[in-house]
This record gives structure tokens, sequence and C-alpha cells, in this order.
């Protein structure tokens, strides 16, 4: 169905049309002044300058063309040439059913739904998950799931850093600890045992160990460069050894995903672009697209339109080594010949906005994507600690994901036991859901491309633009909806919001003009990559919400087709607020 603010333009363009002026001066916003108007239209001004005309004159004729036009409240022209309008209890209420009754809230689906991969998460094999990737989890999680809300095929992929050097420091250090293991015996000529020779916590001690290993000692360095070269040709050995090593850290970057609700469609890495990287080199250097510089092969990126210069994209190392840009390069092959998609998003930190920039500008010089193909880079700021930098443990080391989460847990659960009566297991229950729907929403309310302060007493709050303050909200719902069924109502019946005679309260109109913005926000959301704005929504709903609340008393009220019109909104406005939360990638528990 017609957004909102698409049916009442076109009443308003169509009354311009009538008074003999051009359509599209009847563009109609949402007031900028809501305590003079809902909405608003100033194409009288700008009409004004083609017609020779004042501004006021043309907006009184649009005006009194559409007086007796039951869309209308009220719709006046204010001097200069402002028209303000207020829409009536019949449309409002009428749109609000149909949102009750159509799928998605009526949100109209793409003719075309697009093919999007969102490249998100990129952890590290073989390393624990620390607090950096918390933001490309949160972040490309809920893009993921807005974008398939909106109606495109979405497919999200873990990218995993899981084909360079730090594969070849763990290779030789297990060498080093373990040297019987056939991987390291030339001569071995049986099966490669089943077995891992390591566990996730040895291998999380391995990987530090031989990477601090290699900055002092330059022989154990030149080997596990050796290790890295062999395995990228496949070698059986240590391809053999290398997939114990995605095993073990995948069922462990797993269950910490697991634990953040963040769900990848593929469990992709650079590692699968290995295939394509030859024929890719290959093609390159046949099309003139890459040269030799220095002994190294790269693609001249820079174009006359740049604002500063921009070093060319390295395809190729002297010592052929391939880097960061050439498995990007040739991911997008591999996406194109088994996904074909018709736009990529790639969440990744915003300090590697130059990387994105060679790749994307590379992909396209060499003809690996379609001209219609996008590639959109939403770059993320850093989560800083409350002193602005960084985010670290206390005793300034790289902190764990593992340990975040429960801190947030921790601080959530000891304002659940302060002022409920809830027993234990709920509480730790409850903790769990609140906690990350608090870490979440603290990234996710701000912009993506902002730092922002990692401050748990604020995120935790029950109060303010916090998680926790949109759950509360939702139980609150709940907890009417519940006394209302134990006062004998019953919530699947048909019910009409507005059916009943009485003038909607400011209170009650301000949060259905709220709902109705839904459709126009998921759009916006869709189109600018930007979950801030569904918080934002969440938010403002959650206001209304509250504000209708504190000022109705809806279980005492003894009009019932009035009644039964406000519990078919709480039952809309719970609905909505959970298919945000829902979009922003975390739940609501039953009680608070
Ligand atoms: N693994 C990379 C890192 O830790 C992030 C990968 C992002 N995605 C990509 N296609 N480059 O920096």
């Amino acid at each position: 169905m017609k957004k909102i603010l698409e049916q009442i333009g076109e009443v308003v363009s169509n009354a311009f049309v009538t008074c003999g002026y051009e359509a599209g001066y009847g563009r109609v916003t949402i007031s900028n002044r809501p305590d003079l108007c809902e909405y608003q239209c100033n194409g009288a001004m700008a009409a004004a300058k083609a017609y020779k005309k004042a501004p006021i004159a043309i907006a009184t004729e649009v005006v009194d063309s559409l007086k007796d036009n039951d869309l209308f409240e009220e719709i006046v022209a204010i001097a200069p040439g402002f028209i303000n309008i207020k829409i009536s209890k019949d449309f409002l209420c009428d749109y609000l059913n149909k949102m009750v009754n159509e799928d998605k809230f009526g949100l109209e689906m793409p003719e075309n739904p697009l093919t999007i991969m969102v490249d998100y998460g990129g952890a590290n094999v073989a390393k624990p998950l620390h607090v950096g990737h918390l933001r490309p989890a949160i972040i490309g999680e809920s893009v993921k799931r807005i974008c398939k809300y909106v109606g495109h095929n979405v497919i999200g992929d873990a990218h995993l850093g899981d084909w360079g050097l730090p594969m070849g420091q763990v290779i030789e250090e297990t060498k080093d600890r373990q040297p019987n293991l056939p991987y390291f015996n030339p001569d071995f000529k049986g099966e490669y045992p089943t077995e891992a020779p390591f566990t996730i916590s040895e291998l999380e001690e391995i990987y530090p160990a031989a990477s601090a290993k290699c900055k002092v000692d330059e022989a154990f360095k030149a080997r596990a460069h050796e290790a890295t070269f062999k395995l990228q040709n496949y070698d059986p050995a240590y391809t053999a050894l290398w997939k114990h090593i995605m095993n073990v850290s995948k069922a462990d970057l797993k269950k910490n995903y697991d634990s953040l609700q963040v769900f990848f469609d593929l469990w992709k890495g650079e590692s699968d672009a290995q295939p394509y990287i030859e024929d890719m080199i290959n093609d390159m250097i046949a099309k003139g697209v890459a040269y030799e510089s220095q002994g190294a092969l790269v693609v001249d990126i820079a174009e006359p339109t740049d604002k500063k210069e921009l070093p060319p994209c390295i395809v190729r190392k002297s010592d052929g080594a391939y880097l960061y840009e050439t498995t990007d390069l040739a991911t997008i092959i591999e996406r194109v010949k088994l996904y074909n998609p018709d736009q990529e998003i790639y969440v990744v930190d915003k300090r590697q906005d130059l990387h994105f920039i060679q790749v994307f500008r590379a992909a396209r010089k060499a003809g690996l994507v379609s001209p219609e193909h996008k590639l959109d880079f939403l770059g993320f700021g850093t989560m800083n600690g409350k002193d602005g930098k960084p985010f670290k443990t206390r005793d300034g080391g790289v902190l764990r994901l593992e340990a975040l989460v429960k801190d947030i847990n921790e601080a959530v659960y000891n304002r659940i036991i302060e002022n409920r009566e809830v027993d234990e297991a709920e509480a730790r229950e409850n903790a769990k859901i609140i906690g990350l729907a608090a870490l979440k929403y603290g990234d996710l309310s701000n912009q993506a491309s902002k730092d922002y302060v990692f401050d748990v007493d604020r995120f935790t709050s029950f109060e303010g633009n916090t998680g926790p303050y949109i759950l509360y909200t939702i139980v609150r719902i709940k907890s009417i909806l519940n006394k209302y069924v134990e006062n004998g109502g019953d919530l699947e019946s048909v019910k009409t919001i507005g059916a009943a005679e009485s003038v909607l309260s400011d209170s009650e109109k301000g949060l259905m003009l709220q709902i109705t913005r839904l459709n126009e926000m998921l759009e916006n959301a869709y189109e600018e990559i930007a979950p801030h704005k569904v918080c934002q929504y969440c938010y403002e709903l959650s206001d209304a919400f509250n504000k209708f609340y504190h000022e109705t008393k809806i279980i005492a009220e003894e009009d019932k087709t009035r009644q039964a019109g406000w519990i078919e909104l709480l039952k809309l406005t719970k609905n909505i607020l959970l298919t945000c939360i829902d979009l922003l990638g975390f739940e609501a528990p039953e009680r608070m």
C-alpha cells in the first residue's frame, strides 16, 4: 500500500493541478513545526517564482480547493505561503487498520528484488574474537535483516581471514611444539589424522606465541612465510593441517556469533578466492589493466576528479605473493560466478576505506563486474572507551568479545535484581536477552561511520534512548494486553482502530502518526544502509506510546468500542516494535 506521505502528497498535488500549477509543487513532508501541524507543503513558494504570483495567493487557492476533502481535519494557508495540514481521524485510522491487515504492515515489495551480498564479520581464523569484531557483526547482521525485510534476496557472508601469514605462523609453531606429527614428515604416505592436534584454547595460545616469535626470530619468520606459500599452493600435508585449524576455529567462532544472534548464510573466506587468482591476474595483464612497476604488478585507479592522489592497487608483490587486495578482487569474481549479486555491501572498519576504493575501482576497470553491479562500502567508526581511546581491558590489553558480553550481562543482572522480584534463573536468562539488546542498540543507535563511546551504565539504563528502554516498552504493552485478557477480553477477535465516536486525544494521535511513519523509515534505512534510523524510530515510537499510556486509562475504559480500538492500537505498536528489534538483531523477554 502507498505510504501515507505519498497518499497525502497525491491529493495535494492534484489540487495544484486543478488550480493550474504543476503537480510537482504538491510535495508533502512531515511538519518541522509539530506544534502547528502534522504535515506541510512548501510548494507554493517555489511555484510563486515560476508563475510570478504571490505565494500566499497560490497557497490559498490550493487550500480552498481542498476545504471539503475528508482527508483533512485542517488545511490552512499561512504567510508567506506555507500550507499546514492536520489529517482527519477517519483517514488516519483507516490507514492504521490497513496496516494491521496487510502483510508487513503494508510495506510495498520491490518489483524486481535484487540479490544483495552482505560481507560482514570478517573474523580471522585461529584468533579469538575481540571487541574490534563486534561492530561488523552487529551492523552487518542488521543490514542483512533490513535488506531482506524490504524484499530483496540477501546472502550474508562471513568472509573469514583464513589464508594469510597467520596460517603459516600457526603451522610452524605447531611444528615446533609437536615435530613428530605426520604433517611434518616428508616421507609420510598414509592418511592424515582426522583428529585435530590442538583444541581451541591451545590454538588461541599458539597464534599469539607464533606471532610474537615472528617479531624476534628471523628464521622462524622465513619459515612461516614459506609455510604460507606452500599452503597457498595446496601442499597436501599443510592443507590437511590447515583444515584442522579451520574446523576447530570455525566451531568456536560459530558458537560466539550464535550467542550474539549473528547468523551467516555463507562461511566462506579468503581461501575460496585462491582458485580464481591466477586467471584473474593473467586477464588483467592481457587487458593491459595491470602492469609491472618496480617488480610488483599494479592497477592504476586514480581518477581526475580525486581530491588527493590515490596510490595504485597492488595485485602481486615483487616476491610473487598475493595481497589482501588480490583476494578481495578474486572473491568478487567468485561471487559473480556463484551468486550473481546486483549489489555487494561490505561492512568493514572505515580505516580500510582506501583498500575498498582501490578494490572497487580495480574491479570495474578490469571488468570483473557489470556497470550496474553496485559495490558499497559501509565503513564503521571505532568503539571507544570513556577515555575516548579505542576500547581496551583495564590492563590495556585487547578485550575478548566474550568478556565484554559477560560484563554487560552482569551489569544488567545487577539492575534487574536491584528492583525486581524475579527469581534467579529468570533474572539470569533475562540479563542475557536484555544485555544483548543493550549492547546492540548502544552500537546501532549511532550512525555507523561515527566513533562512539562504549558506556555500560548508559547502555544498560532502562530510561533514555537505550535497548532496555525499548524492551521495557514492549514488556509494558504485553502486560496491558495480558490484563485485558485476564479481565475477560479477547485479543484475537477483530477490532477496529478509531471505531468509537470520541475524538482522538493528542497523545493518541501522536502515537498513531508515529506508527504511520514505519514504511517510509524502512525504505530510508535500506536505501541509506542505515540501521540507526530503525533505532531512532523505535525510540520515537516508544516515547509516543509511553506518553499515550501515561495519559490514558486503558483497562478502566468503559466505552468498550473505544477500548477495543486501543487494544488493537497496542497490538500494532507491539508488533511493529518486535519487528524493528528483530531487524536490529535482538529479542524481548516476557517480563522485566
Ligand atoms: N579479516 C579482515 C580484517 O580483520 C576483514 C575482512 C573484511 N572483508 C573483506 N572482504 N575484506 O581486517
